[in-house]
């Protein structure tokens, strides 16, 4: 393969490497009676629906920038869903191109193609890498059925915030949660082997700590010490990095100053030296551009040099590198050996994915055939039913059979709320809603809207005749994902208008919750008797949700990020370090005046229809690993999964640990009266950390084991290791 590359770039002139360079997405061109800013804005104002915009979008005509195509200026499209434009494109490059080199199409695949699946915040509260990877496979054959070779994803950003918008496409608030997530995805999307046309190059994103934007604002700067960003913030992307990953793509924000998109110590020295990362890197949309505006470069062109100089292969979009590289090299500016580089890196991709001998990885029949196929809704459904997490129930759940059912709020009928974020190939009618899923059972239902609750004389009139009260609350998609950073957490004033009144119309109130982050809302378990967390659950959201609250399904998703009382609040999470005044009753300790110290829900928090005890913790110490292992039962009458974590805590350190943190956990099933022994097997080295000198240390000497069903509530055993090798 490296033969193939040089002979290639022998051949190449200057203009041919820098076009390998740029991923191009189309712009929209027409088709339209009013211009495509009028547009943007009709909808903002509300004057046409999401569903108009998205449907005009997708009929309008694109300019694919065909005759640049032609010129050998194109390396890869992005944001292109159709087998038939992307064969077209690809005919031309492979035919009408002077070299014939194939194109490389990009899209982002997060949570499913089409058949959506939860949010990835919501399906890491599955604690299941079987399933990640399970619809990381059915999004790759999928999406590669529609012509996609690589997807941005899986994005592994620690994020902590509830406030910035983007913690709905991670898993979460832990380290080795996101980590463990992210390999599954990567596994399932590239397969095992990338010839295969359902395989797709996994993109790893956004390198690195842009989750830790400061204030939950996107975008925004970050600022972390060396050993928060290796500790807390760096392991997923080298987990995924390890388990093969074959892109990365630099983050929009800073870190201590320097952009990642030209930050050659995070690009060159971490990534390719330190990790041995051999794959491409491509900047985020714009990104080289907006160098210029984060003040590190003076101009595009200075911003081009910089980043290809710092390791970023492939520009998205910003026309950075297709204006400026050839100059550059001429100018004696950019060594030709940094572009050959960042070409080769790219070439090989596309051999990696076999391109240059099958560049046709599918057609529109194949497209078809693969769409929604049934077997896709299954996989969609389970994964919805496994995210899920049943937040409070006074026993009112599972509901009977037979029950009428009140369905109240807006949210429970609009079935393109139900994808969340990047869910694009998607449209409404690809999704059940609850009240779709409600008819198809023949269950006795109606709606009601807020205003209609809001509105009546009188609620115990309006609801008389029904057992429960559905109540369907939340954030709608667009409230989450990018650029939808919030400074309140709390239900939309409308929706706590309605809740005040079901909580005084005599009847029984399940909340059921739509959102991509967690939310204050501590009120809500006053007024609701149970309460079910469903995220944006995807296309199956309807028949995952009444399965649920039927019982056809036991409850056993936990949360992989904590619930706060108030913004005010945030970042609030489990694994914080310790200070000298750790919260208590008296005055002058770490804590607020106005809201408790624990949270509302902790991670790793869920209930389930049973419930399990923990005892018996016992540790034993062998040579470079502890065995930590604890009997759970499930004492109820029903059968259940439980997500069995275990955390440790080192007491007395080089400098100050977490109180907790996770190091690995089970997801077991117990059926009715079930006891077993749950045994971790945990290497030493997953207890160390940097010390000041930014030394990776593992001490010998005491450590706190904690098992449990959540982070708040565990069995703990003290134990003093030795033999550790540092
Ligand atoms: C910007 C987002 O930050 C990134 O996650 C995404 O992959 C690109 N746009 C492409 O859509």
């Amino acid at each position: 393969m490296e033969k193939k590359i040089k002979s290639l770039l022998d051949r190449m002139t200057l203009e041919e490497k820098a076009g390998q360079l740029q991923q191009c997405g189309p712009s929209i061109v027409g088709a339209f009676d009013v211009d495509f800013e009028e547009l943007v804005n009709m909808a903002y104002d509300g004057r046409i629906s999401g569903e108009e915009f998205q449907r005009l979008m997708s009929t309008a005509e694109q300019d694919y920038h065909e005759s640049e195509l032609r010129a050998g200026r194109i390396g890869s499209y992005n944001g292109i869903s159709d087998a038939k434009i992307v064969n077209r494109l690809q005919k031309i490059a492979v035919e009408e191109t002077r070299l014939g080199i194939p194109l490389l199409f990009g899209y982002d695949v997060l949570h499913g193609y089409r058949t959506v699946t939860p949010i990835p915040l919501g399906e890491s509260c599955a604690w299941d890498p079987d399933l990640w990877e399970r619809t990381a496979r059915m999004s790759a054959e999928e999406a590669g059925a529609g012509g996609i070779h690589m997807t941005f994803a899986p994005m592994v950003d620690v994020s902590k915030d509830a406030r910035w918008g983007r913690i709905s496409e991670g898993a979460g608030e832990d380290a080795y949660l996101n980590a463990k997530y992210g390999v599954a995805k990567v596994k399932g999307f590239q397969g095992s082997s990338l010839k295969e046309p359902d395989t797709m190059i996994a993109c790893v994103k956004h390198f690195a700590g842009y989750g830790a934007v400061e204030s939950g604002r996107d975008y925004n700067r970050v600022d972390l010490s060396p050993q928060k960003l290796y500790e807390e913030y760096l392991p997923p992307y080298e987990a995924c990095v390890r388990a093969g990953a074959r892109a990365v793509m630099p983050a929009f924000n800073d870190l201590d100053g320097v952009p990642c998109t030209i930050n050659q110590w995070l690009l060159r020295k971490v990534l390719r030296e330190d990790w041995q990362f051999d794959g491409m890197t491509i900047s985020d949309a714009n990104a080289i551009a907006e160098c210029v505006e984060h003040g590190i470069a003076a101009d595009r062109r200075d911003a081009a040099a910089k980043a290809l100089l710092a390791g970023v292969d492939m520009d998205m979009t910003s026309d950075c590198y297709s204006q400026h590289v050839v100059h550059l090299v001429e100018e004696g500016i950019l060594p030709e050996e940094v572009l050959d580089q960042a070409v080769g890196n790219i070439l090989r991709i596309k051999m990696e994915l076999g391109l240059f001998e099958h560049p046709f990885r599918t057609d529109e029949e194949k497209e078809k055939k693969t769409i929604l196929k049934p077997e896709f809704r299954a996989t969609a459904r389970k994964a919805a039913e496994e995210s899920m997490v049943l937040l409070e129930n006074s026993g009112i759940l599972p509901l009977r059979t037979e029950c009428r059912i009140a369905l109240s709020g807006e949210l429970a009928g609009i079935r393109s709320e139900m994808s969340g974020t990047w869910a694009i190939k998607c449209s409404g009618e690809d999704c059940v809603s609850i009240a779709d899923a409600c008819a198809q059972r023949r269950i006795e239902y109606e709606t009601y809207t807020e205003e209609e609750i809001i509105r009546c004389d009188s609620v115990e009139e309006l609801f008389q005749g029904y057992d429960v009260i559905l109540a369907a609350v939340g954030e709608k998609k667009n409230q989450s994902g990018e650029a939808a950073s919030r400074t309140d957490l709390a239900l939309a004033p409308i929706q706590k208008k309605m809740l005040e009144r079901l909580a005084k119309s005599g009847r029984p109130v399940v909340a059921v919750i739509f959102n991509g982050r967690p939310l204050a809302i501590p009120e809500l378990k006053g007024q609701a008797q149970a309460i079910l967390e469903a995220w944006h659950p995807g296309v199956e959201a309807g028949n995952a949700i009444l399965n649920i609250l039927f019982g056809t399904v036991n409850p056993s998703g936990k949360l992989t990020t904590t619930f706060p009382h108030a913004v005010g609040e945030c970042p609030v999470y489990y694994d914080h370090i310790r200070t000298g005044r750790p919260a208590g009753r008296s005055k002058f300790t770490s804590k607020y005046l106005d809201v408790p110290s624990e949270p509302v829900y902790p991670f790793g928090y869920g209930l389930s229809y049973t419930a399990y005890t923990y005892s018996d913790l016992e540790i034993a110490e062998r040579k470079e690993s502890v065995t930590v292992s604890v009997k759970v039962k499930n004492v109820g009458d029903v059968d259940g999964m439980e997500i069995v974590q275990c955390y440790f805590h080192d007491p007395v350190a080089l400098r100050v640990r977490p109180v907790k943190k996770l190091i690995d956990f089970v997801k077991t099933p117990l059926s009715a009266g079930e006891e077993k022994r749950v045994v971790f097997e945990i290497p030493k080295e997953k207890l160390g950390y940097y010390d000041p000198q930014m030394r990776f240390v593992v001490e010998a000497g005491e450590y706190e084991f904690f098992v449990g069903g959540n982070s708040s509530d565990c069995l703990v055993c003290r134990t003093n290791l030795c033999g550790l090798s540092n």
